[in-house]
């Protein structure tokens, strides 16, 4: 294929040596000359294993050139990769200058063009930078209709310097965010032989997952070092801590507790935390990223409470109320301090939760009811029909599937659902509908 690389820096510099390796013309863009004169002679403007041989190679092949005409870069080609810079401003926020300036002059270009051109932005932006920023300027730059005359893609970039070319050859995935199914199916021809699946998804979620995994990377390395301080405070060494924690491939490296959702609880996580953190207290090692869970954990459940305050509905029924589905174990349940906050606010409340029936229930869990949470044992009923009746709202937090079903049936259209477990709203006949994370 023809391609042109807007911005040579470290993206840009090695997708256009790795895709002209792999056969494509690629002409380069850059505001810098300097890096443009390093490329003619067949030198790579940035350091990184493997990079100057490539590029001489490349260069020398006469697959590669250089131009700072970004005209003819977008007439002549049929794919603009974009990888500018995308720096923090003063006060925290993302400098789209770069992206503006080049996509300004690839629309001025494409008004005239008259074949099949895509764009695939690749620096990393903010959820709905492609449809709020970039998108208008090209659509009034060229005069055309985006997606229909030329396509526009986010494509994330998931190299790391040092080990990029390596990191080209061998991403986890090819992402790419798009609404032009003509332009995926060009990045598909391109990248599809790459290991790892091509997926082809929405461009929010495209541009929303290269943060999320930037910031799962950052939390994992916070995480691992404030063990590594708690560990060693104790004379542990949190190596061989950390090491045990990783080859758990069932509950910790695993997609498992990484579904967004409803908040958590029960009878271990929050006191476990709590004891952990209070170790690094009595220590003087500070956690704060640890020590800011429990925090958090009830912002989500905050969130869920005004929701409902918002509504300006005052019955309501919930279903659910131990700490998750399956038990009935009611210590620490979010769904408890969900109940108890609406009680608090004078709410009208029927509670009906499956495992949690007052007459069946026995030990520990029927003397916490009546002995912690007597308000909320009166307000239980035994069964979803006695606890929707009366109900404006209905709060699903059971995420049992046969329960979500008997629910989702009994739904009324004039009522609200607010849901914490991922029912299918297309199979509810509610008034509104509301879902936790979605
Ligand atoms: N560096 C990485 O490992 C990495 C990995 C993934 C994603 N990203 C993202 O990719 C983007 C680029 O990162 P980078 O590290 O390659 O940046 P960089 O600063 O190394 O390179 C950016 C290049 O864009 C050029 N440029 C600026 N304005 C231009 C314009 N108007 N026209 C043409 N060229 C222009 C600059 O001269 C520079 O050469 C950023 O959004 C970054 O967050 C970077």
């Amino acid at each position: 294929m023809q391609l042109s690389v807007f911005g040579l820096g470290y993206v840009g510099a090695v997708s256009m040596a790795c895709l002209a390796r792999d056969g494509h013309r690629v002409v380069g863009v850059d505001v810098d000359p300097h890096k443009l004169d390093m490329i003619r002679k067949g030198q790579s403007p940035i350091v990184e294993e493997g990079i100057q041989e490539l590029t001489a190679q490349v260069v020398a092949t006469g697959r590669v050139a250089v131009t700072d005409d970004i005209g003819s870069a977008v007439r002549d080609t049929d794919v603009s990769f974009v990888c500018v810079g995308t720096p923090s401003s003063p006060n925290g926020s993302q400098d789209l200058t770069a992206i503006r300036r080049v996509m300004e002059s690839i629309g001025g270009a494409l008004a005239s063009k008259k074949s099949f051109h895509t764009i695939v932005l690749r620096s990393t932006v903010q959820p709905g930078t492609l449809n709020e920023v970039v998108r208008p300027i090209l659509a009034r730059a060229s005069g055309k209709v985006v997606d229909q005359d030329f396509g526009l893609c986010f494509q994330p970039e998931f190299l790391r310097e040092g080990t990029s070319i390596k990191d080209y050859d061998n991403p986890p995935f090819t992402v790419v965010g798009t609404e032009s199914s003509r332009s995926a199916d060009v990045l598909r021809e391109l990248f599809g032989h790459l290991p790892g699946e091509f997926i082809s998804t929405s461009i929010g979620v495209a541009e929303l997952l290269k943060y999320a995994c930037n910031a799962f990377h950052a939390v994992k390395v916070t995480f691992a070092n404030e063990i590594g301080r708690l560990s060693k405070s104790v004379n542990v060494d949190a190596r061989q801590v950390m090491d045990l924690v990783c080859r758990d491939k069932r509950l910790n490296i695993s997609p498992a507790y990484l579904k967004p959702g409803f908040a958590f609880g029960g009878s271990c996580l929050p006191k476990d935390l709590r004891a952990l953190t209070y170790v690094g207290k009595q220590r003087d090692v500070t956690v704060p990223m640890l020590g800011s869970v429990m925090g958090s954990n009830r912002a989500h459940i905050d969130h869920v409470v005004d929701h409902i305050v918002l509504s300006g509905m005052r019955r309501v029924a919930m279903i659910g109320l131990s700490f998750k589905s399956g038990t009935d174990d009611l210590r620490e349940s979010p769904l408890v301090a969900v109940a108890e906050r609406l009680i608090g606010k004078g709410f009208e409340l029927r509670i009906f939760d499956p495992q949690v029936n007052l007459s069946r229930l026995i030990g520990a869990n029927k003397r916490f009811i009546e002995q912690s949470i007597p308000h909320i044992g009166n307000l239980m009923v035994d069964s979803v029909d006695a606890a929707i009746d009366h109900a404006q709202l209905v709060l699903v937090g059971d995420g049992g599937k046969q329960l979500g079903e008997t629910v989702a049936q009994k739904i009324r259209a004039d009522q609200a659902v607010v849901d914490l477990v991922g029912l299918a709203p297309e199979n509810l006949k509610c008034a509104t509908y509301f879902g936790v994370t979605w």
